[in-house]
């Protein structure tokens, strides 16, 4: 892969995200030669420090939380001569100047192809004023010179996300932003297009005359942590619906790209959230369900309840838990459901989709030789368990004629034998060579928040009386399971 000279200039450059996520993943670019001979990663922060104290923070980041563990010293070094750290106070701009200086300096030295790109991993309010900052320098270049990149959330409703949009595409074009959802830089997310796309056996399968329904659920154990500040202004539609969740449903139910092109397939994407169903009065009473988690166990150690998390409101109406029912009103998919859920302190940490097929259309066996008889489905883990397994009824071996469910498992563990790159270092090197499949255009953003609105708007405007109505450590609220039962379905989970 042949990358440009590049200078990475992260905003928010001391913060979690970097020393957890990004700065891993730029080391990780690095040891396996995906960065190009010229490159500079430049943090910023408000914070004054001097480059040794800042690499040092780095190499701290990368040996807790890389995937390939400690650093080697000695390539860390040479890894270590590539990261400056200048500081920026947004609510200063002409603090702005230093870091220009500082980006002109590499530019004369890496020659006229040098990209930039800028990282934007700091809270959302900052984004207008950092995208104005970079305007007023001047240093907004064009498609080939510079990138920026929003991480989520990205605007908290659709007109936030509009007014965002508008004021980034009144700086830099379309292709110039790159709106990350690292969901989509999962190894197993990647592989959903793969999977549908390369293969014949399922695509004549894939629609509403074989399908019965689909389930996404990306369940977590752990609560909200110290991340209370932030989560109880969003909770889980914002978190995680309106984003990764809505990307898993796209891929599973968007039409056939004509080919690989960024552009092409997130048309077809952003198609699948304009034939979503709008949510009615109706729909919001009997399609949607929200959850608070109460304390419980969890591994014989007592947590609390979300109303008692570091910086949540003690009488907080905000949703750690949501199940929704959503209908794609296509050609494709007209009447089939699409399940999904999401939640914190829950039982299992899984991000699992399962896709149910239609029964038989005539049972030739007896009653009674089936000792469980389950409809095909084919079940896409995405972690923590990463396979993908297509359950089918089969005869058990013996002299009668008994059937039971198997399955035919594609793990990864087991066919490939190598660790898989984190979703920020796909994500990242993307963004150096330009290339815009795997990020959210402004109108995907749009769509997907438009259609949660009228949920969103609901769940804030009316109180739940009755959070927090589930205990840490269990599958969530109990009207989650009746929103799925009532169809005469059960959630899919991972035993
Ligand atoms: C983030 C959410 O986008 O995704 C978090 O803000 C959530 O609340 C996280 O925990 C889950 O990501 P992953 O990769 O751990 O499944």
């Amino acid at each position: 892969i042949n990358v440009k000279p590049t200078i990475v200039v992260i905003f928010g450059g001391t913060g979690d995200l970097n020393m957890r996520k990004l700065a891993p993943a730029l080391y990780n670019l690095y040891s396996d030669h995906f960065m190009p001979q010229e490159f500079a990663i430049i943090g910023t922060s408000r914070k004054k420090l001097e480059d040794v104290k800042f690499r040092e923070m780095l190499k701290e980041g990368v040996n807790s939380f890389s995937r390939n563990g400690q650093v080697e010293d000695a390539k860390w070094d040479v890894f270590a001569e590539h990261v400056r750290y200048t500081p920026v106070d947004v609510s200063a701009p002409e603090t702005f100047a230093g870091l220009k200086e500082l980006i002109e300096q590499y530019k004369t030295d890496f020659g006229e192809q040098t990209q930039v790109l800028y990282y934007l991993a700091v809270a959302p309010d900052l984004f207008p004023l950092i995208a104005e900052c970079i305007s007023r320098y001047d240093l907004a270049g064009n498609e080939e010179t510079c990138r920026i990149v929003i991480e989520k959330p990205f605007g908290r409703d659709l007109e936030s996300a509009r007014a965002l949009n508008k004021l980034l595409t009144g700086i830099f074009t379309e292709k110039q932003i790159y709106r990350i959802d690292h969901y989509l830089g999962k190894e197993t997310v990647q592989n959903i297009m793969a999977f549908r796309f390369a293969n014949s056996l399922l695509e004549p399968l894939w629609n509403r005359t074989y399908i019965d329904h689909v389930q996404i659920s990306v369940t977590e154990q752990l609560g909200v942590g110290d991340r209370g500040g932030y989560y109880d202004g969003a909770g889980a539609l914002r978190d995680m619906i309106q984003n990764h969740i809505l990307q898993l449903l796209c891929l599973i139910g968007m039409e056939t790209p004509v080919n690989f092109d960024a552009d092409e397939i997130r048309n077809k994407k952003v198609d699948v959230l304009k034939a979503m169903r709008p949510f009615n009065a109706e729909a919001i009473r009997f399609a949607t369900v929200r959850g608070q988690y109460t304390k419980g166990w969890v591994e014989g150690k007592e947590v609390p309840g979300y109303r008692h998390e570091k910086d949540v409101d003690p009488e907080s109406n905000t949703e750690t838990f949501a199940a929704l029912k959503f209908f794609v009103d296509n050609w494709r998919w007209q009447g089939i459901p699409f399940y999904v859920r999401t939640g914190k302190r829950l039982f299992q940490t899984s991000s699992v989709i399962s896709i149910q097929f239609k029964d038989v259309p005539h049972h030739i066996f007896p009653s009674g030789v089936s000792e469980h008889w389950q409809q095909n489905r084919l079940i896409i883990s995405i972690q923590p368990e990463m396979s993908i397994r297509l359950q089918v009824q089969a005869k058990r071996p013996g002299l009668d004629m008994v059937l039971n469910p198997v399955d035919m498992v594609f793990d990864y563990k087991g066919t490939y034998n190598t660790s898989t790159p984190e979703a920020y270092e796909t994500l990242l090197l993307d963004v150096m060579t330009g290339d815009q499949t795997q990020f959210m255009r402004a109108d995907q953003v749009e769509s997907a928040w438009e259609l949660l609105m009228p949920v969103i708007n609901a769940w804030e405007n009316k109180k739940s009386l009755s959070f927090p109505n589930y205990t840490a450590d269990s599958w969530g609220p109990e009207d989650a399971e009746a929103l799925i039962a009532r169809d005469g379905f059960h959630w899919f989970t991972l035993p």
